[in-house]
């Protein structure tokens, strides 16, 4: 396979960690004007084929009533009014559309929206602790401290990448400004335990849905932020006060950098609005730089590109046992707070058109990969209920927040029994470019650049995730002789 002059490790071919929507040609340079909308798409165009009511169950395991709650949730794409369906052609309205929601705020990066959100929190709250999950990107620990507020740690429950009841409730005091649950890997976390506590110390809820932009949850009695959820779902991010998705290189959208923000109430988002008006100043040749890393980006994202992009510089660090700068997990202040240029805008406007069916896609190949990894011994998928991994339907949802969540599948998360058992696996993975890695190397307080704002700490189940976890791509070009290498290798070091 090595082709002569490259350096070891060098692949023909590489498949991506996480499903990206590959950007066309057309994307890039078509005019503004033909962005149609979504809903145009959206109706002639089943966006989520197989909810429709007429196809047959997905598994023999489905029951009736089962396919018609999922016939039922076909309808329940966010959908507005035809007569105003050709007005929509920004990327902000575009991403309200496609969430279901009335205003959308399109930021530099997830980050950037995050720290938009934490400065507007702190003038409406005079408190200082953000709370944050101890297994998640560095870059929430940035954000917070780049608000000159205060990263409080909390840990995540055991097996899980969610937050610890107990820890929160010890961490949550009259000094907590913000709670941070993450749907982590597109999966949903639970809200409800967590709103509780944080709302009886008077603390908001922030819901860092960085990896779960298009993730849909039960709709709860939030109608004033959603302009249409017949069938009762609505985005992640609206359980609690306010949200944010990522569109970095490799997330479901991407912009090379860009975010989004949203919020339940119209008075929290129009502070944050104003927060945007105020923090975002224009940077043209920042902005020039990364229209060009976006262009970069639309060319190389491809199977043939990806190991001089991606693999190789990934294979060299791993070698010289640089693992966090492997995964890209060494991050630098300050978080870039510009606007999102117009090029920019449109090409993520565009792309998103055929983000739905991309998504759903990854939510069938999930489906069919779960039982196979769910049968691994001693492996645990996060985010599945193990009745789920088993065969069932639920592939859809994101089991973690119960039966009406529907998360997304970039990746699926593994836990391996043992530490030593998941390096060797990644030790024969890696090198193979089949799309297998680890998330977030460290829990937060083992990040070494992290510990001017983050004391040593006791967080044993975030440390449990880091020693235990790895990541395996559902990437459309991951195609089925590449997953049963994967599954071979795994059976191998687990046998
Ligand atoms: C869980 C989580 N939170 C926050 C972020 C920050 O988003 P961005 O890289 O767009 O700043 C990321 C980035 O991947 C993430 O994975």
């Amino acid at each position: 396979m090595r082709r002569p002059g490259l350096e070891p490790g060098f692949l023909p071919r590489e498949v991506p960690p996480t499903a990206g929507l590959p950007l066309r040609v057309s994307e890039l340079f078509g005019p503004l004007g033909a962005c149609r909308t979504l809903g145009v798409e959206s109706e002639k165009v089943p966006q989520r084929d197989q909810f429709l009511p007429d196809s047959p169950p997905h598994s023999g395991t489905m029951g009736q009533e089962d396919g018609k709650k999922w016939a039922a949730a076909a309808h329940s794409q966010p959908t507005i009014p035809k007569s105003d369906r050709l007005l929509v052609t920004d990327l902000p309205a575009l991403a309200a559309q496609f969430l279901g929601v009335e205003e959308v705020g399109i930021s530099a990066s997830g980050s950037a929206a995050l720290v938009l959100i934490l400065q507007t929190l702190r003038r409406l709250r005079a408190r200082r602790q953000v709370i944050v999950p101890a297994y998640t990107c560095p870059l929430v620990v940035l954000a917070v401290v780049q608000c000159g507020l205060q990263p409080v740690v909390c840990d995540v429950a055991p097996g899980s990448f969610e937050l610890d009841l107990d820890h929160l409730a010890a961490l949550c005091g009259p000094d907590t400004l913000a709670v941070l649950p993450t749907h982590l890997g597109g999966r949903v976390a639970r809200l409800d335990p967590v709103l509780a506590v944080a709302r009886a110390a008077g603390a908001f809820v922030v819901e860092d849905a960085a990896q779960a932009f298009g993730a849909r949850v039960q709709a709860q009695a939030y109608a004033q932020a959603l302009v249409e959820a017949p069938e009762g779902t609505q985005s992640v991010g609206l359980a609690g006060d306010a949200g944010f998705f990522s569109f970095a290189a490799g997330k479901g959208l991407s912009l090379y950098e860009g975010g989004a923000w949203l919020a339940r109430d119209a008075a929290l988002r129009a502070e944050i609005a104003a927060t945007a008006r105020q923090l975002q100043t224009p940077a043209w040749g920042f902005e020039a730089w990364r229209s060009l890393q976006l262009l970069g980006l639309a060319l190389c994202y491809r199977p043939r590109m990806l190991p001089y992009v991606y693999g190789l510089p990934l294979r060299r660090a791993v070698r010289r046992g640089q693992l966090a700068q492997a995964v890209g997990d060494v991050f630098d202040l300050p978080i870039p707070l510009h606007p999102v240029g117009a090029w920019r805008r449109a090409v993520g406007a565009r792309a998103l058109r055929r983000l739905p069916a991309f998504q759903a896609a990854l939510a069938r190949q999930a489906q069919r990969r779960l039982p196979q990894l769910a049968r691994l011994p001693g492996v645990t998928v996060l985010g599945v209920a193990p009745a789920d991994a088993a065969g069932d339907d639920t592939a859809q949802r994101g089991t973690v927040a119960g039966d009406s969540a529907q998360g997304l599948w970039p990746f699926f998360m593994l836990l391996l029994p043992t530490p030593a058992q998941r390096d060797v696996a990644l030790a024969a993975l890696w090198p193979r470019g089949l799309g297998v890695t680890r998330l977030f190397i460290h829990a937060l307080p083992d990040y070494a650049y992290l510990r001017p704002w983050l004391p040593a700490q006791h967080c044993p189940h975030a440390r449990d995730l880091a020693a235990r976890m790895l990541t395996i791509s559902n990437s459309p070009w991951l195609d089925d002789a590449g997953f049963a290498c994967i599954m071979a290798e795994l059976e191998r070091c687990l046998g």
